[in-house]
């Protein structure tokens, strides 16, 4: 489904952490949220999975706002990776990507087929099929980062949210994971710090500072050495290249 934000602020006491946000990501596309840190990303990827509750504006999943939904039709369909998360020291990693299948199944339902070929699949989705017996708390980072990935997987969900999924991932692993969600066809919305996998693996890029969209739009038109100069405070030569047709960008210290 789409996910559509729609004028949605948010605040703690006094300090206004989201600002007015208002981006739409189609059915099937991925939206890249950039920004420095402090810019409200984690904030509004929170709101939109109702981990926090919107001081105003209106988030809807395809037609529906999210202030209607039950928390359980919620977790049935939005999956979200945190950019911390922590799991029970004691589970393997078979089962902590078992937990995602929790959302969809009945107080009294049996664990079922389908249940498993969901976890499998996620856990081949991520290259750790063969470590699923492995205590998740023997994981390095990047590991446990992909298990995490499989569990947000395995809950098959429409609309699937990540905070820095390539966090702690060596670059092999950065790409095949962004490949992998670029190539979902799930509703993502991905906050990321690396400008150029960014423009790489998303349909879309929103640039958020202090809590406010600066600028959205197709890769190509928001990374500007204009923007990043302003938002970044970096120097930088974008070019279009010529192996993918994307743009690369290049930092100058000179
Ligand atoms: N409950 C809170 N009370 C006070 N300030 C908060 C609260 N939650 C978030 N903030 C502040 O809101 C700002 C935005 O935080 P957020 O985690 O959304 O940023 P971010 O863009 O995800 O940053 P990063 O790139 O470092 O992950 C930060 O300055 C943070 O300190
Ligand atoms: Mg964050």
């Amino acid at each position: 489904m789409s996910i559509t934000i729609d004028a949605v602020s948010f605040a703690a006491g006094d300090a206004v952490i989201v600002n007015g946000v208002s981006l739409t990501v189609e059915k099937g596309k991925v939206l890249g949220l950039l920004g420095p840190n402090g810019s409200g990303k984690s904030s509004l990827l929170r709101l939109i999975c109702r981990l926090r509750k919107v001081r105003s504006g209106v988030i809807r999943l395809g037609e529906e706002d999210i202030a209607s939904l039950s928390r359980a039709a919620l977790a049935r369909r939005i999956a979200f990776v945190e950019q911390q998360s922590t799991t029970e020291t004691q589970l393997t990693v078979r089962d902590v990507v078992r937990l995602g299948r929790t959302p969809h199944r009945g107080l009294l339902a049996p664990w079922g087929a389908e249940d498993d070929a969901a976890v499998e699949e996620a856990l081949v989705s991520v290259g750790m099929q063969a470590r699923a017996g492995q205590l998740w708390q023997t994981l390095s980072g990047g590991e446990r980062q992909r298990v995490h990935i499989a569990r947000s997987l395995a809950q098959a969900p429409s609309e699937l949210l990540l905070d820095e999924p390539t966090n702690h991932l060596d670059i092999q692993h950065q790409l095949d994971i962004l490949a992998l969600i670029s190539r979902l066809g799930i509703t993502a919305i991905v906050a990321l710090h690396d400008l150029n996998l960014a423009a790489m693996f998303c349909d879309s890029l929103a640039v958020l500072e202090k809590g406010a969209v600066v600028a959205a739009g197709a890769p190509e038109a928001v990374l500007t050495e204009d923007l990043i100069a302003r938002v970044f405070g970096v120097r930088a030569h974008v070019q279009k290249s010529a192996v993918h047709g994307r743009h690369h960008i290049q930092y100058r210290m000179d």
